[in-house]
C-alpha cells in the first residue's frame, strides 16, 4: 500500500509544470507556444532567460530528488525503490495529469532521481553534462550523449539496479527528443546560448 502511495504521489509530484506556472505567473505567457514550444529548463533559458531558467532546472531537479525520496519518508526499504519511484516522478513531468499529458522530455527530473540516489554520481553525470553544453550550447546533445555514457559507467560500477533504472530513463529521453534528434540531423536544432561569453 506505502509503495502505491509513492508511485501515485511521485507520478504527481512530476507532473506539476514548472516551466509552464512560472511562465504564467510571473510572465503572463504560455511557454508552449514560445521558442521550441518544451515545458523545460532548456526552453526557459531560452524564452525568459538566465534567472527563470535557472528555477526551472532547480524545480525541475528537486521533482525527482522528491519523487525518489518518498520510500525512504514512508519507510519502505531497498534502494531499488528510489529508482523506480523516481522513474514514476519523470512519467509525470513528460505526460503531466495537469496539462493534458503534454510534457517536458525528462532530463532534469531524472538526474534528481540520481541526486536522492547517489549525489556523487549526480555531480559526475552534471559535470559532464554542463561541460558538453559549454561545448555545443545545444542541451539536446548533452543529454543525448550523456544518458548512454553515464548507463555505461554504472555497468561498470557494477551497480544493476541503477543500470536498469538508467537504461530506462534513456530510453524516454530518447523518445522524447526524436523531434530534437531530427532538428540534429538536419543541423536546425536550436541553441541556448547559456555559455559564459553569453551571460558576462
Ligand atoms: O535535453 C534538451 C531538451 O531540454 C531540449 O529542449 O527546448 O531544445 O527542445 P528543447
Amino acid at each position: 500500500m506505502k509503495l502505491i502511495i509513492c508511485f501515485i504521489l511521485a507520478y504527481l509530484i512530476g507532473s506539476i509544470p514548472s516551466a509552464y506556472l512560472l511562465g504564467k505567473i510571473y510572465f503572463h505567457q504560455d511557454i508552449r507556444q514560445l521558442g521550441s514550444g518544451n515545458i523545460g529548463t532548456t526552453n526557459t533559458f531560452r524564452t525568459f532567460g538566465f534567472f527563470p531558467g535557472t528555477t526551472v532546472l532547480l524545480l525541475d531537479i528537486f521533482k525527482g530528488t522528491l519523487g525518489a525520496s518518498l520510500p525512504l519518508f514512508l519507510g519502505v526499504p531497498g534502494k531499488q525503490w528510489v529508482l523506480l519511484v523516481g522513474i514514476a516522478a519523470v512519467i509525470g513531468h513528460c505526460f503531466p495529469i495537469f496539462l493534458h499529458f503534454k510534457g517536458g522530455k525528462a532530463v532534469a527530473t531524472g538526474s534528481g532521481i540520481l541526486l536522492a540516489y547517489n549525489p556523487v554520481l549526480f555531480l559526475v553525470a552534471a559535470t559532464m553534462f554542463a561541460a558538453l553544453v559549454l561545448l555545443t550550447s545545444t542541451v539536446s546533445i548533452a543529454s543525448l550523449v550523456v544518458m548512454p555514457v553515464f548507463t555505461i559507467i554504472t555497468f561498470v560500477i557494477h551497480d544493476y539496479y541503477l543500470l536498469l533504472a538508467a537504461i530506462i530513463v534513456t530510453i524516454i529521453i530518447y523518445i522524447r527528443h526524436l523531434p530534437n534528434i531530427k532538428r540534429l540531423a538536419k543541423h536546425q536544432e536550436n541553441l541556448v546560448h547559456i555559455g559564459l561569453v553569453y551571460y558576462l
